[in-house]
């Protein structure tokens, strides 16, 4: 049978942010320095001493001062759901203090009466790459067992201050990323080549502790919130039909599954109790931790999804590029501006193995076309730009996703990532640009910070409006 023609009614349709690459405003109203305001590279340049003027994450796209505008932006599109992060720096400016920092409170509570006015769904990120820099410092970050209670001091707050507001919360973004980028996803500051395994798993742990703490306190604060753990997915295809190839993409995607079965199923998996072993690490678990994640698992699964990958365990090794995932190349897809292998059918994969595996409903929280865009002069005299590429980037992923809900998985809603652009996460650039909004702002720090409608603009908000029928 053919795909149905609409999506389910209440599907969540909208866009994603994260406090980091579009805020700004990273001294205001008591704000405390996050790991991010020492990274003007990104992960491809090493962490400064401070801020340094060459950080665009700095300004941002002045989402701070601009919210209403932005907002409303979301609105005209139809956005019914908008995921956001709160920038913990804000809210505990040192990570480790008694008390929240008032300021840094109310601007959100700014940011949701704005979101409420237009009858926009809040989805929150509790920490999507922005642990205060003090944790990373002076604690190692989540290397050490110490923040579980400093991040479940946060989630308190947070739930406690906006849980009659917001229903859906995401723990950690990405929180597999900290296996590949330590100090950006995990606030570990030793550098990554000296971070030894057993350090590395630790941290891994007492975040899935920390992940099932906070699901426990939105419950315990009100059983109707609903907390998700939020996954990178990359499929991995195996590059030959050797089965040694076949295993060796089970493995890879193992690393990341591994994650979801903890939130899901509230204990470790055999297979990563045996590769932990082979690693040689002993990872301290107590019997509260057990405890705590055995019965306070996730209500749903969210994840980003940009490309897939191959791996190989016969063939030389031809390094992928794309996201922090890695991989081998596949020589099938075609790649975007960055690399980024482009496969919209991975997306379909995506969705049925984690449906068919977790039984969880799902809900893609980022996926998009990060390149290269040219303002021009649109036919109503205003600026623009013509970003078909974008168009047929996001319509072929939303037709994958409307075959996975004919295929029987439960979708929850699609936020497409950047949907006004901003600063990028892994190369800190403005010219990696995923939005229907652009922002004028460069990679040299110049730009008015104007924001333009492009075509994508009028595209998404047909395909809102008509709930998927457009496509
Ligand atoms: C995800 C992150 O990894 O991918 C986002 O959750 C990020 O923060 C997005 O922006 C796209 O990556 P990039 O490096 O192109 O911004």
């Amino acid at each position: 049978p053919s795909a149905p023609e609409r999506f389910p009614d209440g599907f969540l349709w909208g866009g994603a942010l994260a406090a980091n690459q579009y805020e700004g405003a990273y001294d205001v109203a008591g704000k405390g320095l996050s790991v991010q305001d020492v990274m003007p590279r990104g992960v491809v340049g090493p962490p400064t001493e401070g801020p340094t003027p060459d950080n665009l994450k700095l300004v941002g796209t002045d989402f701070y001062h601009r919210y209403a505008e932005d907002i409303a932006l979301l609105a005209e599109m139809g956005f019914t759901t908008f995921r956001f992060s709160i920038a913990w720096s804000r809210i505990f400016p040192r990570g480790d203090e008694e008390r929240p920092n008032e300021d840094g409170l109310a601007f959100y509570d700014r940011v949701l009466d704005e979101l409420e006015r237009h009858g926009i769904e809040p989805v929150v990120t509790i920490s999507h790459y922005e642990t205060p820099l003090a944790l990373a410092r002076e604690y190692n970050g989540w290397t050490d067992r110490r923040l579980i209670g400093f991040y479940e001091r946060y989630a308190r707050t947070l739930f406690e201050r906006y849980g009659s507001r917001v229903r859906y919360w995401l723990t950690f973004n990405e929180i597999n990323s900290v296996l590949h980028e330590p100090f950006m996803s995990g606030g570990i500051a030793t550098p990554k080549e000296e971070l030894s395994e057993q350090d590395l798993y630790q941290a891994i742990h007492h975040e899935l502790v920390a992940s099932a703490g906070a699901t426990r306190i939105a419950h315990e604060i009100d059983p109707a919130l609903k907390v998700g753990c939020m996954i990178l997915a990359v499929p991995f295809y195996p590059l030959t039909p050797d089965p040694r190839d076949v295993w060796a993409a089970k493995q890879a995607e193992r690393a990341n599954y591994a994650f979801g079965d903890v939130h899901v199923r509230g204990r470790y998996p055999g297979y990563f109790l045996r590769s932990l072993a082979s690693k040689g690490v002993e990872l301290v678990v107590t019997e509260e931790d057990r405890r705590t994640l055995a019965e306070h698992t996730v209500d749903f699964v969210s994840f980003s999804y940009y490309m897939s990958s191959c791996e190989t365990a016969t063939r030389p090794r031809q390094p992928g590029g794309g996201n922090l995932m890695g991989g081998v190349v596949n020589p099938t897809l075609e790649v975007s501006d960055w690399g980024w292998a482009i496969d919209p059918l991975g997306l379909r994969t995506i969705l049925n193995d984690y449906w068919d595996r977790w039984g969880k409903p799902l809900f893609i929280v980022e996926n998009g076309l990060g390149t290269h865009d040219e303002l021009v002069t649109g036919a109503d005299g205003r600026p623009t730009v013509e970003d078909s590429y974008r168009i047929s980037y996001l319509n072929d992923h939303l037709v994958q996703v409307r075959e996975a809900i004919a295929d029987g998985v439960e979708v929850m809603g699609f936020t497409a990532w950047g949907c006004i652009d901003c600063v990028s996460a892994s190369t800190a650039q403005m010219s990696k640009r995923y939005g229907f909004v652009y922002v004028d702002r460069h990679d040299d720090g110049t730009g008015s910070l104007e924001r333009y409608r492009k075509q994508s603009f009028s595209w998404y908000r047909r395909v809102i409006a008509s709930n998927g029928a457009v496509l």
